[in-house]
């Protein structure tokens, strides 16, 4: 079995992002899967030209000479594959929207309606991975991913078994070690969120579902909003004086 993680964090190997990804690949590797994290920064994938070529002119196939026909294969030989970036301008960052777009040869261009009245391209692969998706926000609170919750949504019409697992993770900014040092307490509500992720990878790959319990952990308050607030000020206070 095959998961692969497609890292959309212009940060690349020191984002938040990949904190989150490695436990959960850790506890998929456990249960006997293959792993790989794949630093979309490090890539060459120019944006969609919007031509249509791989449509009519060469179905299945897109003009662009670049990484990105190697990592649509990658992503079809791949049982689970996951995106993790974090929240920009609330939604994605352009990195991993420019990913997406250049996913327009794996439809059809045949226009169908769904029965909720909303429209879709017919698949032109057999066979799509199942699906993850994490991201973090700088932000507290609940708000943040309202659109990529939507997104995800939209992702979902495609198949009730599409999505394996939503990781919705505020407070981004405090998974890496901050200079000032979190409080024991938050220390160690963020090794249960690594462990809640080892046991969502572990759980993928043995029943190929994550239970209701995990997920739950995985979304646990990290710090209150206030704290996070105060934290993330201080250090900007500090980082501002520092370059004065
Ligand atoms: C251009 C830009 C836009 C951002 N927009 C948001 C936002 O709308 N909401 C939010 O909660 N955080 C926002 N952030 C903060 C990031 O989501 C946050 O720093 C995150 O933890 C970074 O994760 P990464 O290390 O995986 O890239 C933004 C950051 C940048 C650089």
């Amino acid at each position: 079995m095959k998961v692969t993680i497609f890292n959309g964090s212009p940060r690349g190997r020191k984002s938040n992002s990949h904190l989150i990804v490695e436990p959960l690949l850790e506890g998929a590797r456990e249960a006997g899967a293959e792993t790989e994290e794949v630093f979309l920064v490090e890539k060459d994938i120019e944006h969609c030209r919007g031509c249509f070529a791989c449509w009519g002119k060469t179905p299945g196939i897109c003009a662009i000479k670049d990484d990105m026909a190697g990592l649509l294969d990658l992503l079809l030989e791949s049982d689970y594959a996951g995106m993790a970036a974090p929240v920009y301008g609330m939604y994605m960052p352009g990195l991993l929207k420019n990913f997406y777009d250049r996913f327009l040869p794996l439809a059809t261009p045949y226009i169908y309606r769904n029965d909720d009245g909303s429209f879709y391209h017919e698949g032109r692969v057999k066979r799509f991975p199942r699906q993850f998706f994490i991201f973090n926000s700088g932000f507290p609170g609940k708000h943040n991913f309202d659109l990529l919750r939507a997104y995800v949504e939209m992702v979902k019409r495609g198949g009730p078994d599409r999505v394996v697992l939503e990781i919705y993770r505020n407070c981004g900014e405090a998974l890496g070690v901050p200079d000032e040092g979190p409080p024991p307490e938050v220390l160690q509500k963020i090794a249960g969120f690594k462990d809640a992720l080892r046991q969502a990878g572990r759980e993928t790959v043995t029943t190929g579902q994550v239970c209701r319990e995990t997920v739950d952990q995985l979304h646990v308050e990290l710090m209150s909003d206030e704290e996070y607030m105060a934290g993330a000020n201080k250090h900007w206070d500090r980082v501002i004086a520092e370059s004065e």
